[in-house]
């Protein structure tokens, strides 16, 4: 039995074949509408989400298969003190794949030692975000036809988004890679990244604190919101939550084939005047995001 708990759980050959399943699917979807029949997807959401939880359950329905589940930990047992290996232990007899969500790092992973179905890490803290990586991943092939020889800059806060932790894992297995890593110096990537990722693997980055300077190398700008629920007082993330915005005139920079990627929500980082240029693709990674978690499930639950 598989678990999706760090993006390195997954070879670059089975990234390479998810992608392409999720393009069979956005290309034929009759052909995927009864392949989960039976089955159900649990999600356990002990923190807020739209697109991550919506999307897993959009991609099981559309498997043909059922979701059950909570979207908030107060309305599970966890607000009676249950702990994350009960819960998952006792869910794992009523549905056949579960993503959980949690504010813990690590979460998941304990859940998927107790678990008897596969587990998928939706999002544990400001860790990792494996399934947001696969739909960039998606998205990156299909608006730039691959997914080396690129220069990627990473913007707003890379101190707690886990989104670009798990997205630079990803992007370092592939050739020819650079990072551009732009953010004010209390929202820096975190050693341990650096370190261990990207120093380890031989993989250039520079560091900016500020968008335009950085623009006019980048192929990918994927933007990102000052993770609010991680900051421990209140006064920090006012003066740091609009250090990084994007707006139509900071667009005059990038190159003609950039493209603009963000997990969603954004709050203030990208103006709503960018949404119409053609190199604004956040909407369509959100659209994305489904068929690449179709594809997920489907290997997940080894269904041919
Ligand atoms: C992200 C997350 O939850 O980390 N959202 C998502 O899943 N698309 C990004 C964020 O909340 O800022």
């Amino acid at each position: 039995m598989r678990h999706l708990i760090d993006i390195s759980d997954l070879s670059v050959t089975e990234i390479d074949e998810l992608i392409d399943v999720a393009n069979d699917i956005i290309d034929n979807p009759e052909k995927y509408q009864e392949k989960c029949k039976h089955k159900k997807i649990a999600t356990l959401f002990f923190e807020p989400s739209t697109r991550t939880r919506l999307s897993f359950e959009a991609a099981m329905l559309e498997l043909g298969g059922s979701v059950l589940g909570f979207s908030e930990a107060a309305s599970s047992s966890a607000a009676k003190g249950e702990s994350i290996s009960d819960t998952v232990r006792v869910v794992s007899f009523y549905a056949d794949i579960i993503a959980m969500r949690h504010f813990k790092e690590g979460a998941p992973m304990v859940a998927s030692m107790k678990s008897d179905v596969p587990i998928i890490n939706a999002g544990d803290g400001g860790h990792n975000h494996p399934t947001q990586t696969l739909t960039d991943l998606l998205t990156i092939k299909r608006e730039k036809g691959g997914l080396d020889n690129l220069t990627i800059g990473l913007c707003g806060d890379l101190k707690f988004g886990r989104t670009v932790h798990s997205l630079i894992s990803a992007m370092t297995r592939y050739k020819n890679i650079k990072f551009v890593l732009i953010s004010p110096s209390e929202l820096r990537l975190p050693d341990y990244i650096k370190n261990d990722v990207l120093e380890k693997n031989n993989v250039p980055y520079s560091e900016y604190t500020s968008i335009e300077e950085a623009m006019p190398e980048l192929d990918i700008l994927y933007m990102t919101r000052v993770q609010k629920e991680r900051f421990f007082n209140e006064a920090d993330y006012e003066r740091l939550k609009d250090s990084c915005i994007l707006n139509s005139e900071k667009m005059k920079f990038a190159k003609e084939d950039m493209i603009v990627l963000h997990p969603l929500p954004r709050v203030n980082e990208i103006t709503t005047d960018v949404d119409d240029d053609k190199r604004a693709c956040y909407f369509k990674q959100a659209k994305n995001g489904k068929y690449i978690r179709m594809a997920l499930i489907l290997k997940l639950l080894e269904v041919e």
